[in-house]
């Protein structure tokens, strides 16, 4: 296909200098206007090239299981769609990363309950507080400790948001337990399974945009504490995923 009649060809998308975030801004346009884009690729690279683009798209595909297609689970994410004010980058990235969490639990865990799920959408709903106009985590003293108290937080959040929604009292603690340990591995297979979703939303979705923004020094601490969260499983999707070179050599082994 010749240049031009692609709205994504493989080499753009393929370049180490690609903007990630400027094309994710053009994808909401695409889904604004109802289209399906078209793109190109060699046949070899055909195959990692879908897979990469549907991964950084699947925000937009909002795959259900019958545990989300209720109308409780419906009203949770128009709250939380109310809560975020997209005109912020910040919010905006935070946004993206609650629904691409989601995505992730259904990935690992294609019927996972409503618990893991609704803990997705909700893990960093604290943000919106501490963190919407400017970062701060980056001048933490004690990184995994502050993540803690963040969690910690956020739960209180995600309990009220998820009443307010009419979810029953019973799922709406299942949930909000999951998010005050969703900084932490392996406690349960529930927990196990927010973590790994949200650690490989970072790598998928945010951490070229968090390298940008803070620079390598701490996206080095970052990564560290993410892969520490990881279960093996969620670290063998490592490799399929389309990360910055920058980010693919500081990951090492644990990458490949
Ligand atoms: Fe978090
Ligand atoms: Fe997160």
């Amino acid at each position: 296909m010749g240049p031009g009649s692609a709205d994504l060809d493989w080499e753009t998308w393929s370049s180490p200098t690609f903007d990630f975030w400027t094309f994710d801004r053009e994808l909401d346009g695409w889904v604004e206007a109802g289209r399906v884009p078209v793109l190109a690729a060699p046949g070899h690279e055909a195959p990692d090239f879908l897979l990469e683009v549907l991964t950084r798209a699947q925000r937009c595909i909002c795959r259900r299981n019958a545990a989300s297609s209720t109308p409780a689970f419906e009203r949770v994410l128009k709250l939380l769609r109310a809560r975020h004010d997209l005109s912020r980058p910040l919010v905006r990235a935070d946004y993206d990363h609650a629904l691409d969490c989601w995505q992730w639990v259904l990935r690992l865990e294609p019927q996972a309950g409503a618990a893991p799920q609704l803990a997705a959408l909700l893990h960093d709903v604290e943000r919106l507080d501490s963190e919407s106009l400017v970062r701060i985590e980056q001048a933490a003293p004690d990184y995994p400790r502050y993540k803690r108290a963040h969690a910690r937080a956020g739960a209180e959040i995600a309990f009220r948001l998820l009443e307010a929604a009419g979810i029953e009292e019973r799922l709406a603690r299942e949930a909000a337990f999951l998010v005050h340990e969703s900084e932490t591995p392996g406690f349960s297979p529930g927990v196990q399974l927010v973590n790994d979703a949200d650690a490989l939303s970072f790598f998928s979705l945010n951490s070229a945009g968090f390298l940008d923004y803070f620079g390598e020094g701490h996206t080095r601490k970052k990564l560290n504490f993410t892969l520490a969260r990881m279960s093996p499983r969620a670290r063998a999707e490592l490799p399929r995923l389309r990360l910055r070179p920058e980010l693919r050599a500081l990951l090492g082994p644990d990458g490949d």
